[in-house]
């Protein structure tokens, strides 16, 4: 059974043409002018994209004492009804747990899942076990990102040495190692400050976390990146302070990579200011929503690439879940949703004001992600032998975000109310139509892992150099008997 996308426009990270897209077995058989197939979808007037990927989602993950509330079938299925045809979870293994039997738990869970996955590994313990077990994790599981947490003091938060550590692990293995940098120190004290004043509301969580936090640990995880020469991707990157960081590094020639989130770009402080105590905590995340200096230094990081691309962190909680920190901010679960509402919002903030080209749409939502994970042109791309991971985007398409038509399975949506022009006509998942018109066709279980190989290139390049201008010891004749 073959199916042909006719009648639309190809827009990818560097070309926008017109021409028919024909798909066979899940993958791109043919692009060009003419193309017919047993089934034809109309893409008259609508965009012919690569979907989208999340670098950075998580589904069903045990965290703060609960579990966040989408699993991998309603995250997949939200993430295919805004335009996301791939998602990337973190398995997180317990302290002292293998990592391997942590991800067969993150296997166990991801069975039901509607659109391709991979995952990311979190390194929160260090020894000599995580240190063995990593490479298994690279050579035979397919994951070649691990995840370290400067934040959450006492729970995931790695240290310096430990990080250092891992960061040179992850050069060795060509694999690269992705950073949540805030310091977890500084928070933890601020945290303690804050309550002891009676600052124990959703706001104080903002409070807590300023700029600076993330700005210093941005900077920290870079230079020790530098020295254990590794490239390094810094997550939920939301202030000016991380981002000037990133953008030094980069002219210096450092391989650093930020990812702002769809929130931050879109959503500013004044919701944690809100009188409603469930609005405010139901936008606590890590790092918190920013001003609008911070928000417009992120939308120019992505126009001049010093930011590579856009993710969610989505990490659902409901309102209840929310109010075990009432009384107590540091008890609210971190995390907001936005799986379905990336592209759209995106498209709506960015292309539309003309803040970002459609070709600079699909690279920071797609291709740059491919790249930089190692699964391009597999992902991310609209090439013959691709796989079908296409949306259909139709510009004129409008609606009004709300909690109660979404997939997610909470029971609100941060962007409600949120007017967004630029929407789905198609979504197709290695080929299977999984959205017609916001009709939801998925398929459970579909979606299956995307293993993803040892980088070669970037840590191959970054090793050569690191062994050229490492120290060497000074060879001298004649030396100087002691002067004792
Ligand atoms: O608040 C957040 N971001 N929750 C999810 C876990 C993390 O830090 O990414
Ligand atoms: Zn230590
Ligand atoms: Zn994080
Ligand atoms: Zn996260």
């Amino acid at each position: 059974m073959s199916t042909v996308i006719k009648g639309g426009t190809v827009v990818t990270a560097d070309l926008t043409y017109e021409a028919d897209v024909a798909i066979e077995n899940g993958r791109v058989a043919a692009i060009g002018k003419g193309l017919s197939g047993d089934e034809t979808l109309d893409a008259t007037g609508c965009y012919v994209m690569p979907g989208g990927i999340d670098p950075h989602t998580h589904l069903e993950m045990p965290f703060m004492g609960t579990y966040s509330s989408d699993d991998f079938e309603s995250g997949t299925r939200a993430a295919l009804a805004g335009g996301t045809t791939m998602v990337v979870d973190f398995a997180l293994p317990s302290p002292d747990q293998s990592l391997l039997d942590a991800l067969s738990m993150w296997h166990n869970k991801s069975g039901r899942a509607n659109c391709d996955y991979s995952y990311h590994m979190a390194i929160t313990w260090w020894g000599e076990q995580v240190f063995n077990e990593m490479e298994t994790v690279v050579r035979e599981k397919g994951i070649n990102t691990f995840k370290h947490f400067m934040a959450y003091k006492g729970a995931l938060m790695v240290d310096d040495d430990e990080m250092f550590a891992s960061f040179q692990r992850c050069a060795e293995l060509g694999a690269l190692p992705l950073v949540h940098a805030e310091n977890g120190d500084v928070v933890a004290q601020l945290q303690a400050k804050l309550l002891a004043e009676g600052n124990n509301g959703p706001e104080a969580h903002a409070y807590s976390r300023p700029a600076e936090v993330e700005g210093e640990a941005t900077n920290r995880a870079i230079m020790i990146a530098d020295m254990a020469g590794v490239p390094v991707y810094i997550v939920h990157t939301s202030c000016e302070q991380a981002h000037e960081a990133i953008r030094r590094a980069r002219q210096n020639g450092i391989r650093a990579y930020g990812e702002p989130l769809i929130q931050h770009l879109t959503l500013d402080e004044s919701e944690y200011a809100n009188p409603d105590w469930d609005h405010a905590a139901r936008r606590v995340m890590s790092p918190p929503f920013r001003n609008k200096k911070h928000q417009d230094s992120l939308w120019a990081g992505l126009q001049a690439g010093s930011l590579s691309c856009v993710a969610t962190d989505h990490c659902a909680f409901t309102t209840e879940q929310k109010r075990y920190g009432v009384g107590d901010f540091t008890r609210i679960p971190n995390g907001t949703g936005g799986l379905e509402d990336r592209m759209p919002m995106l498209w709506t903030h960015g292309v539309n004001t003309g803040r970002l080209t459609m070709n600079e749409f699909v690279a920071v939502t797609s291709t740059n992600i491919a790249k930089i994970l190692n699964t391009y042109p597999r992902k991310g791309a609209i090439l013959v032998g691709s796989d079908a991971d296409i949306v259909v985007w139709d510009p004129s398409k409008e609606k009004t975000i709300s909690s109660k038509t979404q997939q997610s399975a909470i029971d609100y949506n941060v962007f409600e109310g949120k007017h967004v022009k630029g929407l789905p006509r198609y979504v197709l998942s290695r080929g299977l139509v999984s959205i017609v018109d916001g009709e939801v066709k998925t398929r459970e279980g579909h979606g299956e892992f995307v293993a993803r190989e040892p980088f070669q290139a970037v840590n191959k390049a970054l090793s050569t150099w690191k062994e050229i201008t490492s120290p060497r010891k000074v060879e001298r004749s004649g030396i100087p008997a002691s002067g004792v």
